[in-house]
């Protein structure tokens, strides 16, 4: 159990039992169209309610709910977004989450199976045999989610490198949505970038529009890393690349997968460059934990990698020099280098924070 104040265990406990409550408030809210409906203006209950055919005295109870929780403010008798939740809730915002809400509906249906899952020992839901039409559109659906998350969590990840180099090349591998890679080019007009990620992906341009207007700067390599025959990842010279970023792929992998990707990302690593892992490590906290049983039910053999094994493999692959920042949304970066010098550059908090 996460750690309590003294005295408010048994609080932290009943918080953990009946967590799946406050999930189900938000998830109704989003499933019923309220959210839409209230991005349109502040509304009454009564109007509310009459849109989408709840009975008002019931629906009146969820809307104040909704606001003891902070995601909906009341002003007079109309409702509105909470300033903290208004980023994520109201559809115009750049910073909106609806896919990842309509995603985390469709992942309820795996946790529901956690049990036969464990009794199995492989999970129970799987895309395998879709016919490609299907596939691609759960590709859109689930690099759609991925994007909106990383929208955010890229800003955070790059807001630790205030020091780059005036120019440089960054090689974003498993990139998805490009979400990183876009944020990276958008704050560093001098770098140019690989994209590298499964071929099917790298081919799809939908899945990643809005690296359309950042092309010039982009090369794009369509490989799988488990895969050691040759691929566009051989035409990348050995450590030739500044930036390194391996963000949320290891766990898309077993633990032995994950150490042969972590080792193709070193070895392209340059003398003076960083390699980033940015994840949920299994080892951090209880969200990576949680992250770990999210893999085991959502992927093939993906495992939330734990923080100790990745430290000691990347020595091992020459870059013994590291640092971890945790990042204000729960996610952890870990920033390894051959040389401490190195890593001093990238990341200024390490003198002052220690390791
Ligand atoms: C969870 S997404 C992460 C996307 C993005 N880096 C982020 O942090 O939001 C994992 C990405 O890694 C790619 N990937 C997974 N296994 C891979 C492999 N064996 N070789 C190349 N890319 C892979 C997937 O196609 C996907 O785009």
């Amino acid at each position: 159990m996460p750690d309590s104040e003294p005295g408010s265990e048994f609080l932290r406990f009943s918080d953990l039992l009946t967590g799946y409550r406050i999930s189900a408030v938000l998830m109704t809210a989003h499933r019923s169209g309220l959210f839409a409906c209230m991005a349109e203006r502040p509304a009454s209950s009564a109007e509310l309610c009459a849109r989408l055919g709840w009975d008002s005295a019931y629906g009146q109870r969820l809307l104040d709910c909704l606001c003891a929780l902070g995601l909906l403010a009341k002003k007079g008798n109309r409702y509105d977004f909470s300033r903290c939740a208004q980023p994520y809730l109201h559809s115009s915002s750049p910073c909106r989450q609806q896919q990842t809400l309509d995603f985390e509906q469709q992942l309820i249906d795996s946790w529901s199976q956690l049990e036969t899952t464990l009794q199995g020992g492989k999970r129970i839901f799987a895309a395998d045999g879709l016919p490609p039409e299907e596939l691609h559109r759960a590709r859109q659906r689930y690099l759609g989610a991925m994007d909106e998350a990383a929208g955010v969590r890229a800003g955070e990840l790059w807001q630790c490198c205030p020091n780059l180099a005036a120019s440089g090349v960054m090689l974003d591998i498993g990139a998805g949505s490009g979400a990183y890679l876009r944020e990276f080019l958008q704050r560093s007009p001098g770098w140019s970038a690989h994209f590298c990620d499964l071929p099917d992906i790298v081919a799809a341009e939908d899945l990643h529009p809005q690296l359309h207007p950042l092309r010039a700067r982009i090369s794009w390599c369509g490989c799988n890393l488990l895969d050691d025959g040759p691929s566009d990842f051989d035409r990348i010279a050995e450590q030739s690349c500044d930036i390194v970023l391996l963000s949320n792929v290891l766990h898309c992998q077993s633990a032995e997968e994950s150490l042969r990707a972590l080792r193709k990302a070193a070895a392209k690593t340059s003398a003076n460059g960083v390699l980033l892992v940015h994840d949920f490590f299994a080892d951090a906290d209880w969200r990576g934990a949680l992250y770990d049983l999210h893999m085991m039910l959502n992927t093939y053999n993906g495992t939330a990698p734990r923080q100790s094994e990745i430290v000691a493999a990347a020595c091992r692959f020459g870059l013994p020099h590291h640092s971890t920042r945790h990042l204000p949304s729960g996610s952890t970066l870990l920033a390894f280098a051959r040389a401490e010098e190195a890593l001093r550059a990238f990341d200024p908090q390490i003198s002052r924070n220690g390791r």
